[in-house]
């Protein structure tokens, strides 16, 4: 187990200590998840002993932050039952896909890799192959699965993933595929174990699934309603990862702007985060994602004062376009994003702005694009995450005319990453001479004499240092922009 989750693993481990497995499961959570987690750790050992050697699990994570995080989750229950982590698929003896749907291609690779898999599998008839996240909550994902992928001993949603550890179980006693998928859920399961990527920055999830259904996106399909952690629970969860060492969050939600709407004592983002900068020891707030329709001038108020939280917001606009803004559900205008952007660099003045933007969504003329440009050119992003429009069947837009031939959204495509790039590096280098703090992240993979950090504003820059510095806020001067990062000097 990683030093740094000691504390909460640990306490789980007491619990489990305690846990008779003579007795039925429990029904309430988590203490049902703890005793099937002690009774999935009798069953892996059992098939160690007759490997004569330990078990090795492989979890690979598509799509975003939020899956990210849940996979740590799956990692803290593979640890748990004692599986050692591994990171060559090919060699371990469980190998977990969490998936992604935003957009088709990630799909594919998920259908790709999976006939890999079967090859590795028929070599090796006692490995399992575990899916889950955001692709498996689509039925005809399931099926396909059920139908062209037989292989598959383990499929679940995003719903019940606190479930894993029962879901072991029941997969090891049946000797069968279980399928395991909920179309909803309002429930939070709290005091789960979890293996962190990094022992300095965590990701903490505020809030789960969303309730704008902008139109293009299948994302409120497959996470389900969105519904906010209680603030004590979070504010616990940030407390303990502090006393393990984490200096800087990520807060997770799809529309972190819209927290605590569904609470039963309601609050804002703005007031969770005036909490969470109270707490000692917590060095660095970041969060996303923020909806532009409801970020408030209280939350820039509190931006604008605070210590800890970063100065960087990423802001999606999606299309410059009122038109097509209205089309995709974003409620908002061009107008509207704008000065919105205008309100936040006023109070915040060095803020990095960052954003995402799809090209080609259904009925985009030229006209439309060229908005879009407009905006990039007036906001002058630090950087951008730029898609091309991917249809996803059960949305609104997938069923609209004007589909964009795909040779026209590829040159505006190509056009709109020129723009962005050249304003990027642009952008970036105005830093260049400052001294900042920098969280210094990794030993730089091509250079070991040198350490890569980060700075407020999101951008990275290396420079000189030992491993040692690593979870560390370090003074670093801005030496050269080279494009989008920095190289430095430590002073
Ligand atoms: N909740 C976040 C985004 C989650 S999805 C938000 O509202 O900003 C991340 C990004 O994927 C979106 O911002 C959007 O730009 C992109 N995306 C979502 N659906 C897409 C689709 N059907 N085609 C192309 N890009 C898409
Ligand atoms: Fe998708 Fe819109 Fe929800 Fe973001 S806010 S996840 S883009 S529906
Ligand atoms: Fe993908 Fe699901 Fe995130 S669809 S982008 S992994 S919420």
């Amino acid at each position: 187990m990683r030093e740094q989750n000691r504390n909460k693993n640990q306490e789980i481990e007491e619990i489990l200590e305690q846990m008779d497995l003579s007795q039925p499961a429990p029904e309430t959570e988590p203490m049902r998840q703890y005793w099937f987690m002690k009774k999935a750790r009798e069953l892996v050992k059992e098939q160690s002993e007759k490997l004569g050697r330990p078990l090795t699990a492989c979890t690979t994570t598509f799509g975003c932050q939020m899956n990210a995080r849940d996979s740590e989750k799956l990692l803290g229950v593979l640890e748990q039952i004692g599986y050692q982590e591994e990171t060559n698929e090919e060699d371990a003896d469980f190998v977990i896909y969490n998936t992604c749907t935003v957009r088709e291609n990630a799909n594919m690779r998920v259908y790709g890799r999976l006939g890999q898999l079967n090859r590795v599998k028929k070599q090796k008839p006692h490995m399992l192959i575990g899916l889950c996240g955001c692709m498996m909550q689509e039925p005809e994902v399931v099926e396909k699965i059920k139908k062209s992928y037989r292989f598959v001993d383990l499929i679940f949603g995003t719903h019940n993933i606190y479930k894993f550890a029962e879901l072991i179980v029941t997969r090891l006693e049946s000797q069968r595929m279980v399928i395991d998928i909920w179309k909803d859920t309002d429930k939070i399961v709290e005091d789960l174990p979890s293996e962190r990527k990094f022992s300095f920055k965590s990701g903490v999830n505020i809030m789960f699934g969303c309730n704008n259904f902008c139109s293009y996106c299948i994302v409120p399909y497959v996470r389900g309603r969105e519904r906010s952690r209680n603030p004590e629970d979070i504010i616990r969860e940030i407390q303990g990862l502090v006393a393990d060492g984490v200096v800087e969050v990520m807060l997770l939600g799809q529309n972190v702007n819209s927290y605590g709407k569904t609470l039963e004592h309601p609050m804002t983002f703005a007031q969770l985060l005036t909490e969470i900068e109270k707490i000692e020891g917590l060095e660095r707030i970041r969060f996303m994602t923020s909806h532009p329709k409801d970020l408030s001038d209280e939350l820039i108020e509190v931006m604008k004062h605070s210590k800890k939280i970063c100065k960087h917001l990423h802001l999606p606009v999606q299309s410059g376009s009122t038109e097509i803004l209205k089309k995709m559900n974003r409620r908002y205008t061009k107008e509207q994003y704008l000065e919105l952007v205008r309100k936040i660099k006023e109070a915040v003045p060095d803020i990095s702005l960052t954003t995402d933007i799809i090209v080609g969504f259904p009925g985009e003329t030229e006209e439309d694009f060229l908005e879009t440009m407009d905006v990039v050119k007036k906001v002058r992003y630090d950087s951008a995450f730029t898609f091309i429009y991917s249809k996803r069947t059960g949305t609104p837009a997938a069923a609209m005319e004007n589909q964009v031939p795909e040779d026209v959204v590829k040159d505006r495509f190509d056009r709109l990453l020129k723009e962005v790039q050249s304003i990027s590096a642009e952008v970036c280098s105005v830093h260049e001479g400052t001294t900042q703090s920098v969280l210094v992240e990794a030993v730089n993979d091509h250079d070991p004499a040198l350490v890569t950090g980060r700075l407020s504003n999101n951008i990275l820059v290396h420079f000189p240092g030992e491993k040692e510095l690593i979870g560390k806020i370090v003074s670093v001067r801005l030496d050269a922009c080279k494009g989008f990062y920095y190289i430095g000097t430590r002073v």
